[in-house]
């Protein structure tokens, strides 16, 4: 995309240069200086949500609203059908509706479609091959945004990246991802979305998680190769004082055993003994100063972050969740505005 080329899709951070996620960005700017409220006026925004949401439900609504437009939200199972998603089965169970019906019905009653699907959580190379939503992308024959999906939040990577510029974090800054406790294991989504957007600005970046929560190498080597063409760096430890060690952000996130993908006890053995990982003040001994504390919310409260933090100074949640807003009519303004 650029400025003579309309944004098609909106599906990964990395189907955009570093220049276009920058233009998306002024766009974000721009139109929170200079609001546009009939810029999509009688246009209409569908959104699927196979998993629960807060902020990109909330978001979405206000952004296409904000800029004169409206939506209508399908949450299958909650008042419409459930729908199949998998290939060739046998629909003798709850789903009274395939996809390849349902989502093609959907997308012929609006402008643009945003899709929200979590990955399965039980096979691994499935998951990392996007292959559940892939399907129902091929399905859509207008402007699609990827709302969350197995492996991808780009939409939480935008306006976390807006974030960063937002608080002066140097596009050379160094950028901790932390692993932090949960009781189960959690999508690999917001972790890998947040490691390439930091890698993709040219930060140093440095995967902080215990033994046993490396995450998969597909996704370390994508954050790896957007670092090389950004000027950053990409590296990984267990090692908590070495990592935060002069550290300007910490992002924190909740993710499973990737080598107990699928397997619900041996996550729970993993993960035994790791409470501590639950971001204190006193992680920040020798970290920079202000260094600031980022997360995609929801967040459980004194499990992966504590409230002395979370109430403190170096929290940047709000602003983060905040920063949905604009990042998404930036996106809406670039798919829909003629
Ligand atoms: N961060 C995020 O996507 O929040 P929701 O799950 O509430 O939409």
């Amino acid at each position: 995309m650029s400025t003579s080329q309309k944004l098609q899709r909106f599906l990964d951070l990395a189907d955009l240069t570093r220049e276009e996620v920058l233009e998306l960005l002024a766009l974000a700017a721009r139109l929170e200086r200079h609001p546009e409220p009939r810029a999509l006026a009688g246009r209409i925004l569908g959104l699927l949500f196979f998993n629960p949401s807060l902020r990109t439900l909330a978001s979405f609504q206000a952004a296409m609203t904000r800029l004169g437009g409206s939506s209508f939200v399908i949450s299958p199972g909650q008042g419409t059908w459930q729908l199949e998603t998998r290939r060739g089965v046998v629909m003798d169970g709850a789903a009274a509706e395939h996809i390849r019906e349902g989502i093609p019905v959907l997308a012929s009653y609006c402008d643009a479609l945003g899709i929200r699907a979590f990955a399965q959580g039980t096979d691994l190379a499935h998951d990392l091959a996007e292959t559940t939503f892939n399907d129902m992308a091929a399905l859509v024959d207008k402007p699609l945004i990827n709302m969350e999906s197995a492996v991808n939040h780009p939409c939480q990577a935008l306006a976390d990246w807006k974030t960063l510029d937002e608080l002066a974090i140097p596009q050379r800054g160094r950028f901790v991802l932390s692993w932090v406790w949960h009781p189960r294991a959690l999508p690999l989504a917001v972790p890998a979305a947040a490691l390439h957007m930091a890698a993709l600005r040219g930060m140093d970046v440095t995967v902080l998680r215990p033994e046993g929560f490396a995450l998969p190498a597909a996704i370390m080597d994508r954050a790896r190769q957007a670092a090389t063409l950004s000027g950053g760096s990409v590296r990984e430890t267990a090692d908590r004082a070495d990592a935060l060690n002069g550290t300007q952000v910490l992002y924190a996130k909740e993710w499973g055993a990737t080598e107990a993908y699928g397997d619900a006890a041996e996550d729970a053995r993993l993960r035994q003994g790791l409470r501590d990982w639950c971001v204190r003040e006193g992680w920040f001994k020798h970290a920079a100063p202000d260094c600031r504390v980022m997360h995609c919310l929801p967040v459980r409260r004194n499990t992966a972050i504590a409230d002395e933090v979370l109430d403190g100074p170096r929290s940047a949640v709000q602003r983060e969740a905040y920063n949905r807003l604009p990042a998404q009519m930036a996106v809406l303004h670039a798919l829909l505005s003629s």
